[in-house]
């Protein structure tokens, strides 16, 4: 029966699709852990991944995903490697894939969110780009969904400040902050994040290691609204982290690869830009190659680098490389690279010949965001008895 707060919303089936599709303590969690369900504890996470993945290939209809981006700049291999690609590979499998453009949280270290249009579009671009396909996956901005926003004040009131100031990737991001005082939103952010991700009762999320306690505040949220409001039956799911498994790519400078240190190479980026950045990349004076993560970071993660783009491994790049040095090192490295991205620039250069394309993509991703988001609302509202 329609909810009185459904105000001429559609039940849209996709507004409610999956909130009893993984029960949380039951197959998926009793396969998953050995041990007690400890998001924070990184091989508590990571076995759970692996059980999932066995999941989500027998039954991939299950799951919907969210996952999302700052719109701060362009993607870059960092990212594609760590994330991107995994999402495409779940969108392929068959599982619901909803994408964030989490506009509001570019504000959570910065006054202003320069370019922000042009951000957005970047990364509209991106996506269409490496086959993020918007006829079954839904991309959209969270600022034009106000019932998602709308989910924050209820969330904020399930947590408590000492929870939010523990949080040690908060900790961490407003060490690094370019601001001299710290914000209630880059507080309260993870809060936030809770509402991308429940309001279309996504069961599950793909992060690093970073996001595991934003998704683990956004499990409690999801537990304590149940508990609190939801008289016997889960108004929400608790999410699952899908911890990637993917190493980590160093910039050029030989730290993380990262927009804001100029050390990355973007999927956008040409042929000679690429084989520019690549050239000035750190190594070491060892003429021989070979893969020592440990010892020799910088020439291990270009390795690392050539192998994914060529589907092989580190070791196997590194003997056909043998004592030639870093130049030749570096030439097998930019050939890779621009062979691996050569289509995805190719679709890239397409889709940005067509603004119009972009704007539809994501104002059709918006509404439907908007449709479900509604419809969760509506059912929070009957829950919290704030029908009037
Ligand atoms: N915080 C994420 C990042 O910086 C982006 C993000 C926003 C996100 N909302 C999300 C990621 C919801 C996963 C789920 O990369």
């Amino acid at each position: 029966m329609r909810s009185p707060c459904n105000h001429g919303v559609e039940t849209d089936p996709s507004g409610d699709p999956v909130n009893t599709a993984v029960p949380q303590t039951e197959d998926a969690g009793a396969a998953a852990c050995a041990g007690p369900t400890d998001a924070l504890g990184t091989s508590a996470a990571q076995a759970r991944s692996a059980a999932l993945e066995e999941l989500i290939r027998t039954d991939p209809g299950r799951f919907r995903v969210l996952t999302g981006d700052r719109p701060t700049g362009r993607l870059h291999l960092g990212h594609f490697f760590g994330t991107l690609h995994n999402r495409v590979r779940l969108q392929e499998l068959g599982v619901e894939l909803f994408v964030v453009i989490a506009d509001y949280q570019v504000l959570t270290d910065r006054d202003v969110a320069d370019n922000l249009l042009q951000h957005v579009e970047e990364l509209v671009l991106d996506y269409l780009a490496i086959g993020v396909d918007p006829a079954r996956s839904t991309i959209f901005t969270h600022g034009a969904v106000p019932a998602l926003n709308q989910l924050m004040l209820p969330f904020l009131s399930l947590v408590s400040v000492s929870e939010l100031n523990r949080n040690p990737t908060v900790k961490d991001e407003i060490a690094h902050s370019r601001q001299s005082a710290v914000s209630g939103l880059m507080f309260t952010y993870p809060v936030h994040q809770a509402a991308d991700i429940l309001f279309c009762k996504a069961n599950l999320v793909p992060v690093g290691q970073d996001q595991l306690p934003h998704l683990e505040l956004t499990r409690t949220i999801a537990r304590r609204f149940n508990d609190r409001y939801g008289a016997g039956s889960a108004v929400f799911p608790q999410p699952d982290a899908l911890l990637s498994s993917a190493p980590l790519l160093l910039g050029t400078d030989g730290t993380k690869m990262s927009k804001s240190r100029n050390n990355a190479i973007t999927l956008a980026a040409t042929v000679d830009e690429t084989a520019r950045l690549v050239k000035g990349a750190k190594t070491d004076s060892e003429r021989h190659i070979s893969y020592d993560p440990a010892t020799r970071p910088e020439v291990s993660s270009l390795l690392l680098l050539a192998a994914l783009c060529q589907g092989r491994s580190p070791e196997q790049v590194a003997a056909d490389i043998g004592s030639a040095g870093a130049a030749a090192l570096k030439k097998v490295v930019t050939e890779s690279v621009n062979e691996y991205l050569a289509p995805i620039r190719a679709r890239r250069a397409e889709y940005g010949q067509d603004r119009a394309h972009l704007r539809a993509v994501l104002s059709e991703g918006n509404e439907r965001a908007r449709a479900v988001a509604d419809a969760t609302l509506a059912e929070v509202r009957a829950a919290m008895n704030t029908c009037y």
